[in-house]
């Protein structure tokens, strides 16, 4: 009786809407949409807030200041909406609980080793649930989705998530972390979280696990704490509202389109940024803002996404996700494989925050032909000195304006490899589009013509090494140390191997500490380059003198010149005084053998049978590949 009419007493009053008191929520209270329960003041309420046009709702706590309404946390979102018949309770046996037309009941808020007997929407946005001696056992500040208020916490090794879009709540693409390093970074979501996926970082790490974010509603501040201590990093040194408590509320919300902003609500409906974070707000910034394979740019002052020549929109309403390639990608096996299918489009200012699988100093011409040539190869970016080979997915693109140019010109020229049966250059382009990018295409003919001469040289080059090798060999006086010292074995029409010293890959493997295995000429160890950016193995020679030197010769014959996928990348060499060193790309699964005989490979499932014929066949296709060009060698030698 007592509860029922409190229930009637508040749905009275909420539907008359001058409420002024409110009570706290009993044990079997309940309301329907579109109700909701208000806090003291009015600026917040709990309740069922309306989703877009239709007639359903989402539970969901908002800020009310003039008109403007503001959603600052919602639950369950991403579940989908509910309609008119759902219910929203406190039940007796204290859990708050939304059950919807069909009468499912998922529960929004509880404590699995306490049992609530009253709640309340407070006036720091804050929904509490307590136990029957008034202490919570549940609060919203502990589970924020987008948003932090005034007084609120983001724990240490907790996130916010952004918006879909800014009509849709559910978990977007963009995430802050409080890391437990101590560390507070943007990410884009589903990355490996490393520097490298990251666009912004407060650099806090120092701090370690004790950290946390907090919007102090005093002082309008965002502060980074160590633990208790309040008196750490301040995020924002120069707010210039007035800041004296009076009726300003502040939210702090990593909005949809991945940029984190602290906002200040005025009594009168407004709503100013205080701050934002990346400081320009520059949403082409923001790593990920455009999707796989497309590029960021300003159009009128708005950011969009582009694809890049050859790609089109994966879905054409949202330019987010990215573009898929429109042209096919040819099997590397075919003869005249490179300029014959694929012609190189130039895209100029691009920045691009990605890893390369191959770095190089060399021309852009070069940078060309060796991505043409390389099976491996989608795009290549040249930065007026080093050529970078990259594959796809091409993500953190964007273009830069001639008016963001004057921090330094940090941008790349694109070296892109699209297929010739593109029927013109602009595959891509939507109509709408009024400035088509200004894309140079080498003419085909010239490529072809570039292609044949660094070819006819190389060849001579290799035919002139070839014959000298082969006649010191035969004289047999310091078998290979002035050939390697020229610095070109013959090997390579293009450039691509990378001439290592030894005191480098004595760095990068840790003095040989991490040893992944051994074969017949020497073990290999696990190594890095780029600051770790980069895994690499090592296979140090170890029978030298002339065993070692023929597999030195026969590793670098066969595989550098080859890209196949089936074969592991040769990235490059050292050759100093006695020492041969060779190194590949880091392969994370190990070795074949392990894979099949291991005893210890129980993270690994032991391949079936049809896998492994699929491995064999595999097998004899990058075979067959590199005695093709070791054929081609000795061909020329004899
Ligand atoms: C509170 O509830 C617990 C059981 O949940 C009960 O043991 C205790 O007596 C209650 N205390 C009060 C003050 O009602
Ligand atoms: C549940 O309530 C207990 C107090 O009864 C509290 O110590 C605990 O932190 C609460 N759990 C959560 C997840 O809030
Ligand atoms: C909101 O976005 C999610 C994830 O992208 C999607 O599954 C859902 O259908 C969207 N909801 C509406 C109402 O558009
Ligand atoms: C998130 O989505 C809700 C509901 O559509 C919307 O009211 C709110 O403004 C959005 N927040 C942001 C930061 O876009
Ligand atoms: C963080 O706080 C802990 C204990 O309060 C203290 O020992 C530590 O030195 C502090 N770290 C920094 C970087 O201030
Ligand atoms: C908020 O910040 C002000 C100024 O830095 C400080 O004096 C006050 O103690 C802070 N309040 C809280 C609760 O941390
Ligand atoms: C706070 O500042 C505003 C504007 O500066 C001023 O009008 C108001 O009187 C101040 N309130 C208090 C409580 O100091
Ligand atoms: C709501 O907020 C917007 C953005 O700050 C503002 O332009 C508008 O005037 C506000 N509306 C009302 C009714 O106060
Ligand atoms: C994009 O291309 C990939 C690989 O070609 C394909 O698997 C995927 O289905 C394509 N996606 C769309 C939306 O066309």
């Amino acid at each position: 009786m007592d509860v029922l009419s409190i229930t009637i007493t508040l749905l009275v009053l909420m539907s008359v809407g001058t409420i002024t008191e409110t009570l706290p929520i009993q044990p079997g209270a309940f309301i329907r949409p579109p109700s909701w329960w208000p806090s003291p003041s009015g600026h917040f309420a709990f309740g069922f807030y309306p989703h877009g046009q239709a007639d359903v709702f989402f539970v969901a706590i908002w800020l009310i200041c003039g008109n403007n309404k503001t959603v600052v946390w919602t639950a369950r979102r991403d579940d989908p909406p509910v309609t008119s018949d759902a219910k929203l309770q406190l039940t007796k046996d204290g859990k708050l609980v939304l059950s919807d037309e069909q009468g499912i009941e998922k529960y929004i808020a509880y404590n699995t080793s306490a049992k609530a007997s009253s709640a309340s929407m407070l006036d720091s946005g804050n929904f509490v649930l307590y136990n029957n001696n008034s202490n919570v056992i549940w609060q919203s500040f502990d589970y924020p989705t987008d948003t932090l208020l005034g007084g609120q916490s983001l724990l240490n090794g907790y996130q916010l998530v952004s918006n879909t879009s800014q009509k849709n709540h559910s978990s977007g693409r963009f995430c802050l972390k409080m890391q437990h390093d101590g560390n507070l970074v943007l990410y884009p979501v589903d990355t490996t979280d490393t520097r490298m996926d990251a666009y912004w970082a407060a650099d806090t790490w120092r701090l370690g696990f004790r950290t946390c974010l907090y919007l102090n509603q005093t002082a309008g501040l965002l502060q980074i704490q160590n633990g208790s201590d309040i008196s750490t990093t301040i995020l924002n040194s120069d707010s210039s509202l007035p800041n004296n408590g009076s009726g300003i509320i502040h939210r702090a919300t990593l909005n949809y389109d991945g940029i984190f902003r602290l906002y200040a609500h005025f009594n009168n409906g407004i709503i100013q940024t205080v701050a934002s974070w990346p400081k320009e707000a520059n949403e082409c910034q923001v790593k990920g803002y455009c999707g796989f394979n497309s590029y960021c740019t300003f159009n009128d002052e708005q950011p969009a996404c582009n694809c890049l020549p050859g790609y089109d929109f994966i879905h054409p309403n949202d330019h987010s996700l990215g573009c898929n390639r429109t042209f096919q990608k040819e099997d590397c096996s075919k003869e005249k494989y490179g300029a014959t299918f694929y012609q190189i489009k130039l895209l100029e200012k691009i920045v691009w925050e990605d890893t390369p699988y191959f770095k190089d100093k060399m021309s852009q011409d070069a940078c060309s032909s060796t991505c043409m040539a390389d099976c491996g190869c989608d795009a290549a970016f040249y930065d007026s000195e080093s050529c970078m080979k990259a594959k796809l997915p091409l993500r953190y693109l964007r273009r830069k304006m001639e008016s963001e140019m004057f921090f330094g010109d940090d941008t790349k020229t694109l070296l892109l490899k699209v297929g010739n049966s593109l029927k013109n250059g602009f595959g891509n382009d939507n109509p709408a589009q009024n400035q088509p990018p200004p894309i140079k295409t080498t003419s085909n003919r010239t490529t072809v013509k570039i292609i044949v001469i660094t070819s006819v040289f190389s060849l001579l080059l290799c035919s002139t090494l070839v014959i000298s090798s082969h006649y010191m060999y035969k004289i047999r006086i310091l078998q290979y140390k002035r050939l390697m010292e020229t610095g070109n074995l013959g090997l390579n029409e293009e450039v691509t191997l990378r001439r290592f010293s030894y005191s480098e890959l004595k760095r990068a493997t840790n003095n040989f500490k991490q040893k992944l295995g051994k074969g017949s000429f020497g073990a290999v160890y696990k190594g890095e380059l780029n600051k770790g950016r980069r895994l690499i193995a090592v296979k140090r020679l170890e029978k030298l003198v002339e065993d070692g030197e023929r597999e030195f010769q026969a590793e670098m014959r066969a595989i550098g010149k080859t890209h196949h996928k089936n074969l592991v990348h040769l990235l490059g060499f050292c050759a100093e005084d006695s020492k041969r060193l060779l190194v590949y790309e880091y392969m994370p699964n190990g070795s074949l053998g392990n894979l099949i005989f291991g005893a210890n490979s129980q993270s690994l499932k032991r391949p079936e049978w049809g896998e492994r014929v699929r491995i064999a066949i595999e097998i004899a296709k990058g075979i067959s590949i590199s005695m093709k060009s070791v054929r081609h060698q000795s061909f020329i030698v004899t």
